[in-house]
């Protein structure tokens, strides 16, 4: 006989989920690294904000090669962070508020420090340990050369030559060795780690690169010298990405998510095409996978209107709910990406970070307009919302940290050519004063900030904006508790009878939404205005703003 769901199965299906990176969260040690105690004393700000869960970037023991994304052991807390006992605590304490827990898990790769990369090193050429990762011999007369002509995501070739000759794959860093994910052993410790962290009460799983861990490994290895791109076609053939057998990993993760009640829910990290992407997140496989689109589209009512609907329709074929993500650790802040001119495209705002924020010059206030009111609408769209810490306060990105403080592998693997991420990673500033409470670092801890703070932080503090009717932490605090009463069903409906700069649409309950992305304002729809990204004058909605009305 069917078993009764548990009442909170679907509790993700709706969520607000607030993405923390411990390590520019908050510090509570005063080394000048974020912590698991740091996100502990914060669990208060987290519960007023609204949130439902929090998803942590990885916390494991780690040489940060690759910001916590190298994992020297998936089950065990960085000493730098903590320790069990802490994460333990955290844990409880998030729960105690209502607050469900993700963790992030990388499946793809180690770190070269993990024991079983270091057996592999100390084994011979074809023995077991080497197999749990991916060896091959050398292409040339001395295979000297690497093995396929498969490149790396940070720059240069997938393959590093080890001391007696073999090479190994690393589609990240060289200190991100790949497993194979043929290999039972990987697969059952995978599944032991799943475990691990759902014994200790963790509600759910973010799942790093989960479009690479299935690889065409038959000799000839099959040339593949670019990482393709979202746009590019990848139809389940590629030797790297996507491929269709990758799918037969997650409806094993999935058995073990279902033997916990609620069941654990996860989310793929996937960059596959809009179609493409439904596979991971079917109930039988993930249940949810981010939708990165919106990443990639300049502030335009269509590019918005269409993504939307692509995505809506695409989770409901899947049965899953679709995800909405505007900014995260790997991106340029959105309210800078608006603050641009449009159409740059990434390699325009690769540029522009190389300018250090000077060519072009960004519009801030306009690019603020424009994030609060995208914020807001997809806030009112079915589906969870991905938030990324900072973005409460309106934060932007910060260009111009110095070169040689940088700490993204990308800076170093490409020669210099590219700045990479440590812009959105900059530690969040909780103070309106560089040296309040006895340290430099806006209130992020007593001993300075990993990455350096630029002055305009304060201003963003969260001491400033908590006093502030008007600030963006504000909004989002009323946006996520008026959210809590509205959201109350999957379905939505457009208006078609709207200016070409207007979107608007229609949720079940006399729930209306209008998003001006003109700069010309619009009349206002009758009804009681809820909440709305910027000030309403005269019964009109001005440009780059979006109004929340219940009819
Ligand atoms: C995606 C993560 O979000 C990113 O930060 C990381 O560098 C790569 N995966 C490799 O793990």
């Amino acid at each position: 006989m069917a078993q009764t769901p548990h009442p909170e199965a679907d509790w993700w299906r709706q969520a607000v989920v607030y993405q923390i990176y411990p390590r520019s969260f908050a510090d509570s040690d005063g080394d000048g690294i974020g912590n698991i105690a740091g996100v502990t004393a914060k669990v208060p700000y987290l519960k007023a904000l609204g949130v439902d869960a929090v998803w942590l970037s990885p916390f494991y023991p780690s040489a940060l090669a690759d910001g916590g994304y190298d994992v020297d052991d998936y089950r065990d807390v960085d000493p730098k962070l903590g320790t069990l006992a802490d994460f333990d605590e955290m844990s409880a304490k998030l729960h105690e508020a209502g607050i469900r827990l993700i963790v992030d898990i990388v499946p793809n790769h180690s770190s070269d420090r993990h024991v079983w990369f270091q057996e592999a090193l100390a084994a011979a050429p074809g023995s077991p340990a080497r197999d749990r990762y991916i060896f091959r011999n050398g292409l040339g007369p001395n295979g000297d050369q690497p093995p396929s002509d498969w490149v790396s995501h940070f720059g240069g070739s997938a393959w590093t030559r080890v001391p007696d000759g073999q090479w190994y794959l690393h589609l990240f860093a060289p200190e991100q060795p790949d497993f194979d994910w043929s290999n039972p052993e990987v697969r059952d410790d995978f599944r032991k780690t799943l475990r691990f962290w759902s014994d200790r009460g963790v509600d759910g799983f973010r799942v790093d690169v989960a479009h690479g861990l299935a690889k065409d490994l038959a000799e000839p290895l099959r040339s593949m010298p670019v990482i393709p791109e979202l746009d590019i076609q990848v139809d389940g053939t590629n030797p790297l990405f996507d491929r269709d057998d990758v799918h037969t990993i997650f409806e094993e993760w999935r058995e073990v998510f279902n033997e916990y009640s609620p069941p654990r829910a996860a989310v793929a990290e996937a960059w596959v095409p809009t179609t493409r992407r439904a596979l991971y997140a079917r109930p039988t496989e993930l249940g949810q996978a981010f939708n990165f689109d919106l990443l990639r589209e300049d502030w335009d009512a269509e590019g918005f209107r269409k993504s939307i609907t692509e995505n809506l329709a695409e989770s409901a074929a899947s049965g899953a709910s679709s995800t909405w993500v505007l900014s995260n650790h790997d991106v340029i802040r959105h309210p800078s990406r608006y603050a641009l001119p449009t159409g740059l495209g990434r390699e325009g705002l690769d540029e522009w970070l190389l300018s250090d924020g000077l060519d072009p010059l960004p519009d801030h206030a306009a690019g603020l307009r424009r994030a609060t009111a995208s914020t807001l609408l997809l806030l009112a769209l079915p589906g969870s919302m991905y938030l990324y810490q900072g973005e409460e306060l309106g934060l932007r990105e910060v260009p111009d940290i110095p070169r040689d403080q940088l700490a993204d592998p990308i800076w170093l693997r490409t020669g210099h050519q590219l700045k990479g991420r440590d812009g959105c990673r900059v530690p969040l500033p909780w103070t309106v004063a560089r040296d309040a409470a006895g340290g430099s670092s806006f209130g992020f801890g007593s001993g300075g900030a990993h990455l350096p703070q630029p002055d305009w932080f304060g201003q963003f503090s969260v001491e400033a904006e908590e006093v502030d009717p008007d600030s963006v932490l504000a909004l989002y605090r009323t946006a996520l508790r008026l959210r809590r009463e509205l959201q109350t069903t999957e379905t939505l409906e457009f208006e078609t009878s709207v200016p070409t700069d207007v979107l608007s649409f229609r949720r079940p309950g006399g729930w209306l939404v209008i998003t001006n992305f003109g700069t010309t304002p619009v009349p206002l729809p009758s009804g009681e205005v809820l909440v709305a990204s910027g000030p309403l004058a005269d019964g009109q909605l001005p440009g780059e703003t979006t109004a929340w009305i219940r009819e």
